[in-house]
């Protein structure tokens, strides 16, 4: 169902990399809103072709950008504005990715190359798109900027391992960089802190499959869906939420406010 709430509006897209990325799902809703947008991704992550699917089901173009590096974002916001033909109204940053992790590493063994490396892909990379849209000055005034983000940020988590220390930093890039997007482009900026959601990203960490059933029995309403958080983004990049900003907002079925549910009580009777 469409309301039109992005008519007009134009973007950039983040992250994309199959059809259960939550990037993927948002752009699909943004499309439907009549948002128009570019969508980018690690040019390694365009091997694998699927992108070009959504490109097509979307009418947009694709352009390549490994988010750490500034050649690529500057690349990528010029061209983006070109093709779009005007200045950007949102962006959604949805990059995630732990070496650490990846390579099995515990969080009290960390080979730090690695972490570094993850903290510049899923955190830094934030900064480094905010400042190239700053200094290009190519956001719209009264555009919207959202990176995703999780609750190991607030909470321990063991097995999140270093990607919570990753999202406590993006977090805080999203509230510090607000203020000056807000004073001096009325642009706002916020992280949406989403349930776990089975993706390429997400169920590589450990013991997923358990964690994603403990957070369903945990939240009132049921863990949100990669489509339930595409339905908030589109609600983030209208005009709807205009005074929203630095916020990081839970997007997570009341998990983050529920001390027990019964369910899990239960499950100790
Ligand atoms: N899946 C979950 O449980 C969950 C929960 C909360 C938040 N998130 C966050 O949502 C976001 C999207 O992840 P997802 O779950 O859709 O998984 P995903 O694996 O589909 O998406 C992660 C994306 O990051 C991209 N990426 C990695 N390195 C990059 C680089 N150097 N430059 C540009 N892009 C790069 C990947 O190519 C991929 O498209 C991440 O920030 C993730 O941490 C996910």
């Amino acid at each position: 169902m469409s309301h039109n709430l992005l008519s007009g509006k134009r973007g950039i897209i983040f992250g994309a990399l199959d059809e259960n990325s939550i990037a993927w799902r948002t752009a699909e809703r943004v499309f439907e809103e009549g948002g128009r947008f570019v969508l980018t991704n690690a040019p390694i992550a365009m091997r694998m072709g699927q992108i070009n699917e959504l490109a097509k089901k979307t009418n947009s173009e694709i352009i390549p950008a490994d988010a750490t590096s500034e050649e690529d974002l500057e690349n990528l916001v010029t061209k983006s504005m070109e093709i779009l033909g005007g200045k950007i109204d949102f962006v959604l940053h949805s990059i995630g990715m732990s070496v650490n992790v990846r390579k099995g590493r515990a969080y009290t063994d960390e080979k730090y190359d690695f972490t570094t490396k993850g903290w510049d892909v899923s955190a830094l990379s934030f900064h480094k798109v905010m400042q190239t849209l700053y200094n290009a000055d190519a956001m719209n005034e009264w555009g919207s900027i959202v990176a995703l983000t999780y609750m190991a940020a607030q909470r321990t988590f063991p097995d999140y391992n270093d990607m919570a220390d990753n999202k406590a930093y993006l977090e805080s890039v999203a509230r510090s960089f607000g203020y000056f997007f807000g004073k001096e482009k009325k642009v706002r900026v916020n992280t949406i802190s989403q349930s776990p959601t089975p993706t390429t990203a997400g169920q590589g960490v450990k013991g997923f499959s358990g964690f994603i059933a403990y957070a369903e029995k945990m939240s009132p309403l049921g863990n949100a869906t990669a489509d339930d958080c595409a339905n908030y983004t589109v609600s983030m990049f209208s005009d709807l939420t205009r005074k929203v900003t630095m916020q990081n907002l839970f997007h997570d079925g009341g998990f983050s406010m529920t001390g027990v549910s019964q369910e899990i009580i239960d499950q100790f009777g």
